[in-house]
């Protein structure tokens, strides 16, 4: 591996961007390094499109600074960076043709015939759609046309590259195959990608990394599996994956780990990543992804133990999913587990007793 691969390509500091007395994005900060794969994730308005703007130079923050390759940027705008830009809403020149909306941006910087033949050549090439040059927009299919501004958007060679949800307008299968070829490209041209979407299937099947934002703040940001597994708090926990909350109330630590009350039973847990570590009583919540419950003999020896009542059984085809309600704790929620299934294992039925387990380092309690 080159150093250029370890060089930081971003740097995001407390930038906050407000529209009237409303925080957009609200103290941000983040790095990314050369040649990643970034996705923004994040419900409707929590401001996306408003970070991505400001690192595009599209927009100017109020407060922090913003450093590409090093470099202040922060006042300086869009075509004073080597940063590109695909919108939203996806905007090819709809009277010219393929070759001419590739060609656009190269024509405007005087950039010679031959030279712009080469380079669209080149990304045509790159998002394998050769000889497309002399179709017309409308020719295009969804998948295509967002193909063409993706070669576009790249032939000025940009160092980042911002996508604002690309591939929303895609069928589900479409945009699979669009995942896809977004990190062949990207891998291929060694681009670093800024992408947004509200999918957090989309965000953990493309992603390095993953910044989770909500209300315009940061909540985490991280691998996918470190969001997976160790979410920052209930939010991110419930909007990337299915998880089981469990109300819990500290009542000590031992090393790493903390001791919690849930359902009447003494339980061992992680500490979600950034809380502070609690003080005795606190109330929270841990949280069991619905895979990591363990239910009879492959709960037994585990160091977490509950005993529940089977309420309802579902078949998922390689998995069962079993809603348990644990046993002496009135008002508690139930809890639900993904079983790993094959035919011929035996499968509990509703009303049974069975153990419930899990590892400590399959639950994570935050405040
Ligand atoms: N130019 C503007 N003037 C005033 N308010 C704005 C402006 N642009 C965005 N906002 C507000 O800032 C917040 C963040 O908007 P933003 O477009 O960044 O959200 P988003 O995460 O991209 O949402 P979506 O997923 O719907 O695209 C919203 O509350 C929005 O109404
Ligand atoms: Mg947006």
């Amino acid at each position: 591996m080159s150093g250029v691969e370890h060089q930081i390509a971003i740097e995001v500091r407390d930038v906050v961007k407000r529209f009237g007395d409303h925080a957009a994005v609200n103290q941000v900060s983040f790095r990314v390094r050369q040649g990643e794969f970034i996705s923004l994730l994040g419900p409707s308005g929590c401001g996306k499109t408003t970070l991505l703007r400001m690192l595009g130079g599209l927009e100017m923050p109020d407060q922090g600074t913003i450093l590409l390759s090093g470099a202040d940027v922060t006042r300086i705008p869009a075509y004073g960076r080597n940063t590109n830009m695909i919108f939203q809403q996806l905007a090819l020149f709809p009277h010219m043709d393929v070759y001419k909306n590739i060609a656009y941006g190269l024509k405007m910087k005087g950039t010679s015939k031959g030279e712009i033949r080469k380079s669209v050549e080149r990304v045509l090439e790159l998002v394998q759609l050769p000889g497309f040059g002399t179709r017309k927009v409308s020719q295009l299919s969804g998948g295509q046309a967002q193909r063409i501004a993706i070669a576009r958007a790249l032939i000025n060679q940009p160092q980042v590259l911002l996508l604002d949800e690309p591939l929303s307008a895609l069928d589900a299968q479409l945009r699979l195959d669009m995942q896809r070829e977004l990190k062949r490209i990207q891998r291929e041209s060694g681009t670093t990608f800024i992408f947004v979407t509200h999918d957090q299937e989309e965000a953990m099947n493309v992603s390095d990394r993953i910044g989770v934002m909500r209300d315009g703040v940061m909540l985490q940001y991280g691998t996918p599996d470190e969001i997976y597994e160790r979410p920052a708090d209930r939010f991110v926990a419930k909007f990337i994956g299915d998880t089981n909350l469990l109300p819990s109330r500290v009542l000590g630590h031992e090393g790493d780990l903390t001791i919690v009350e849930t359902a009447g039973e003494a339980i061992t847990v992680h500490i979600g990543q950034g809380q502070q570590p609690s003080s005795l009583r606190d109330q929270g919540h841990i949280s069991i992804r619905y895979e990591y419950v363990r239910i009879g003999s492959e709960a037994e020896g585990l160091r977490n133990r509950l005993t529940g009542v089977i309420r309802d059984v579902r078949y998922g085809g390689t998995m069962l999913r079993y809603t348990i309600e644990p046993d002496g704790v009135s008002e508690f929620p139930q809890l639900t587990a993904h079983v790993p299934h094959f035919p011929g294992k035996p499968r509990f039925s509703p009303g049974e007793t069975v153990t419930i387990g899990w590892e400590p380092q399959d639950a994570v309690f935050f405040i």
